[in-house]
């Protein structure tokens, strides 16, 4: 006997994910249902070979479902997530509604499993930003090693990581450059974004950060260590699938880099591209569809003690968000739930 599971938001870049990946992974379903808000009823999208027709959201009885994998804004899971919960069926949301709830686990799969075990508080359990997830896959392997004590993270953000409307937005605009009759003004993001970079992600904090940089902060230590202290710049550029990061380490004890290299090369959901020579580096059209973070451009730093420089880049609709998804949901079924 399989699971029951229910993709919500499945109209969504996310959502549209989680089904690929499942299907992609062979995930013991029994039944998937595709779930939307109303105005998408009927509308079809796959999941496999096969393609489901949307059901609304609303009106949906999550009775008897397994696991229910969320990916709609935070607003609306305020509503629907504890429906979902209270019916039995257990959520694996990717908004940053619960991430930071002491009573919800917050789970990447190669860092954290053990905390899969705290699911049943609220038998809810979140996935990370996009951001934050591709950055502690590359830094729990290094951690276990040499204790990371500081982490600079500069982050260059792909346009999906904004969600439908960032796509269409790059879109639109890239084309309105070569045609400017079609020139329409930026919305969804707060400066024209084609052909431009943005140092600007979600809402500003009172520290002068902002709250995508925050959250890289609060859940690199919800996930990896309480005292890993991390500095982010979250920026937004014209690229539409594919997230990077360069990412300067710290660690207590010294770390060589070869030794980095090789710990990497070992560790699960990593794969190493470092070749000192033109393109011997991951970029993020290369990353797009593929499940693995890439780590290149491997180096000291020679700025402090015991410090290491690279570069991590990974499909954040995919690792960022529907991927570790789906890692949750095996690991839930494995551990816990145990069918199929
Ligand atoms: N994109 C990323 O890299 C990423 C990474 C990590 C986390 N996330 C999070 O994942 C969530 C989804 O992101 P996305 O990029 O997939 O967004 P998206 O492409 O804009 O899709 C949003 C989805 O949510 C559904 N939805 C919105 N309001 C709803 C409502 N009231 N009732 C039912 N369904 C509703 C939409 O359905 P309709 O089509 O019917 O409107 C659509 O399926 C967000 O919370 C986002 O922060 C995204």
């Amino acid at each position: 006997m399989g699971y029951r599971i229910a993709v919500v938001g499945a109209t969504g870049n996310v959502g549209r994910e989680m089904l690929n990946i499942l299907a992609e992974r062979g995930f013991p379903a029994d039944e998937i249902v595709a779930l939307a808000s109303r105005k998408s009823l009927g509308t079809e999208v796959s999941y496999g070979d096969t393609t489901l027709k949307t059901k609304d959201l609303d009106t949906f009885d999550f009775d008897g479902f397994d696991m229910a994998l969320f990916a709609i804004g935070s607003d609306a899971t305020k509503t629907y997530a504890p429906k979902a919960a209270k019916a039995g069926c257990v959520v694996i949301d990717n908004s940053s509604l619960y991430r930071y709830d002491q009573d919800v686990p917050l789970i990447v799969p190669e860092c954290n499993p053990q905390s899969i075990h705290d699911y049943a508080k609220k038998n809810i359990i979140a996935n990370p930003n996009c951001s934050t997830a591709q950055m502690v896959v590359a830094l729990k392997p290094l951690h276990d090693r040499a204790k990371i004590k500081r982490v600079v993270v500069s982050t260059y953000q792909s346009v999906s990581g904004a969600g439908k409307e960032g796509i269409d937005e790059l879109w639109d605009q890239t084309k309105s450059i070569y045609n400017p009759v079609d020139n329409k003004p930026p919305t969804k993001f707060t400066k024209q974004i084609a052909f431009n970079v943005i140092p600007h992600i979600d809402v500003f904090m009172d520290d002068g950060s902002t709250k995508e940089e925050w959250k890289m902060v609060a859940e690199t230590k919800k996930i990896l260590d309480t005292s890993i202290k991390v500095q982010a710049t979250c920026v937004r550029v014209p690229v539409f699938v594919g997230h990077s990061e360069s990412v300067n380490i710290e660690f207590e004890d010294f770390l060589d880099e070869d030794e980095a290299r090789d710990i990497l090369r070992e560790a699960p959901g990593i794969m190493v591209v470092d070749k000192r020579e033109d393109g011997g580096y991951v970029t993020p059209v290369e990353c797009v569809g593929d499940f693995a973070t890439f780590i290149s451009r491997i180096r000291q730093d020679s700025t402090v003690e015991n410090g290491i420089s690279l570069w991590c880049v990974s499909d954040n609709l995919r690792k960022g968000a529907a991927l570790n998804a789906v890692q949750i949901a095996e690991l839930l079924g494995r551990e816990v739930l145990k069918k199929g």
